[in-house]
């Protein structure tokens, strides 16, 4: 091919790339599966996307996972898990929006609920379940008694809003932690994959 020809090609290539679609930066892409399974999360600063995705990790990487801010179509897909970071008890808007929005579609279709929070780095209770799953996620959602876990977060101040970062700076004895686990977020996904298989 000539060099001019070969140009213009890779042009006309990237041309359509764009045109194709909404051109997205990350997407995830499952492992295949007959099963159609999405994890929608909600975050300020990643603590539940990383959770989302290790909890598709522990159903072996099946499940799609979406940020709730790219307003996924979940019409096909048969089952959902559905969580968030809390921050005055509350999961971010865009996932009480969106849970409103797609009410009709969502309920019936919730197999797992999570929250991350920070709990004041205390070991998570009945008091959290109740009022994060019980009394919050699950009526929003229209799931009834499903698998549910609330994990521990993290602070990380580079990730923070200037402004939030200040207020929480000054928080006696606040400072940077991780206590968001790898392998419960996996034994989690685990847990709703056998769940579901038991059902299909
Ligand atoms: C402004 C702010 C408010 C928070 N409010 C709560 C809260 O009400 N209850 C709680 O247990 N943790 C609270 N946390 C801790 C977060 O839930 C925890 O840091 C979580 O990992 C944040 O997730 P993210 O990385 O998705 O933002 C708060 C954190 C921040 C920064």
């Amino acid at each position: 091919m000539k060099k001019r020809e070969f140009i213009k090609k890779g042009f006309l290539g990237i041309g359509s790339f764009f045109l194709a679609g909404k051109a997205k930066g990350l997407e995830y892409y499952p492992m295949p599966s007959d099963k159609r399974i999405a994890v929608i999360y909600a975050t300020w600063c990643g603590t539940s996307r990383d959770a989302a995705l290790w909890i598709s990790e522990g159903m072996d990487g099946i499940a799609n996972v979406f940020d709730v801010r790219e307003d996924p179509d979940i019409s096909g897909y048969d089952h959902l898990i559905i969580g968030g970071s809390i921050r005055q008890n509350k999961v971010p808007g865009q996932l009480e929006n969106f849970l409103e929005k797609n009410r009709a579609a969502v309920s019936g279709k919730v197999r797992g609920l999570f929250a991350v929070c920070g709990n004041m780095r205390q070991p998570v209770g009945n008091e959290q379940y109740r009022t994060f799953i019980q009394d919050y996620l699950a009526p929003l959602s229209g799931a009834g008694q499903v698998p549910s876990r609330i994990f521990l977060g993290r602070i990380t101040w580079g990730l923070m809003e200037p402004e939030v970062c200040e207020m929480m700076k000054k928080i006696p004895g606040m400072e940077e932690y991780d206590n968001l686990k790898r392998p419960e977020c996996m034994a989690f996904g685990r847990e709703i994959l056998d769940a579901i298989n038991k059902v299909n």
